[in-house]
């Protein structure tokens, strides 16, 4: 009997012990390099001064145009840019802008301040085409880049706020520049760069996720 009971136990005890080998395995599977990039990748509104490599950058753009598209219609037109005139030229003008209201003053004027584009030294276009599915194209393919990158070790920003700046009369000159297509309308703008800062990530709501049964 008591042989019987100490057979019992071990069994168990063997059970529970593979149990959790599986779930420390399963946990391993889900812990590759593509989660951990996925959740370490942060905004980045500090950079280091050089562009990034643009060889490097090409290779992010392509990941960008790998993206899922609706139809493969592939609404997009992305222009890169690493130039330091076009880069400050564009500020210039952003910065008088600025300077017109208190809050937009206070973002210029503060020392951290370099460029326009979150300080990113390496900006990316993305212009959108008449589809149905144009806006969610961009999206996927700015992650796309944007993952791409911080599996390079390379920082990123979205930046809506450009978007309205560069549609602007006083900066028609900049955008002419992008040689968009005339049927094309710019809809996102990303920053790519070493980056000079690592910032935490912001809560997320998990509560916003569900299960239906
Ligand atoms: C479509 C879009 C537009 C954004 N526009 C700006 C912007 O104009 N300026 C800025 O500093 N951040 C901008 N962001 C970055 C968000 O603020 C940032 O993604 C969000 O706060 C979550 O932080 P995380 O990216 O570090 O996880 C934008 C992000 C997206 C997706």
């Amino acid at each position: 009997m008591k042989k019987l009971f100490l057979y019992i136990m071990t069994a168990t005890l063997l059970l529970s012990g593979c149990n959790s080998n599986q779930d420390k395995q399963t946990q391993n599977d889900m812990n590759n390099e593509v989660i951990e990039t996925i959740m370490a990748r942060r905004s980045i509104r500090a950079y280091k001064p050089q562009a990034v490599e643009r060889e490097i950058m090409n290779q992010i753009v392509k990941c960008g145009i790998n993206a899922p598209n609706g139809m493969n219609a592939q609404p997009w037109e992305v222009r890169i840019v690493d130039n330091p005139e076009f880069i400050d030229g564009c500020t210039k003008i952003f910065v008088e802008r600025m300077k017109q209201d208190p809050r937009g003053a206070k973002m210029v004027e503060d020392p951290s301040f370099k460029n326009m584009f979150r300080n990113a030294p390496t900006v990316v276009f993305i212009a959108i085409g008449d589809s149905r599915f144009a806006q969610i194209d961009c999206g996927l393919m700015a992650q796309n880049m944007m993952l791409a990158a911080k599996s390079l070790g390379i920082g990123s920003i979205a930046l809506g706020s450009p978007v309205d700046f560069f549609k602007s009369e006083e900066a028609a000159e900049y955008y002419n520049k992008l040689e968009f297509p005339e049927n094309y309308t710019l809809a996102l703008v990303l920053g790519f760069g070493y980056p000079d800062e690592s910032p935490d990530a912001k809560p997320r709501d998990e509560s916003k996720i569900r299960w239906i049964e």
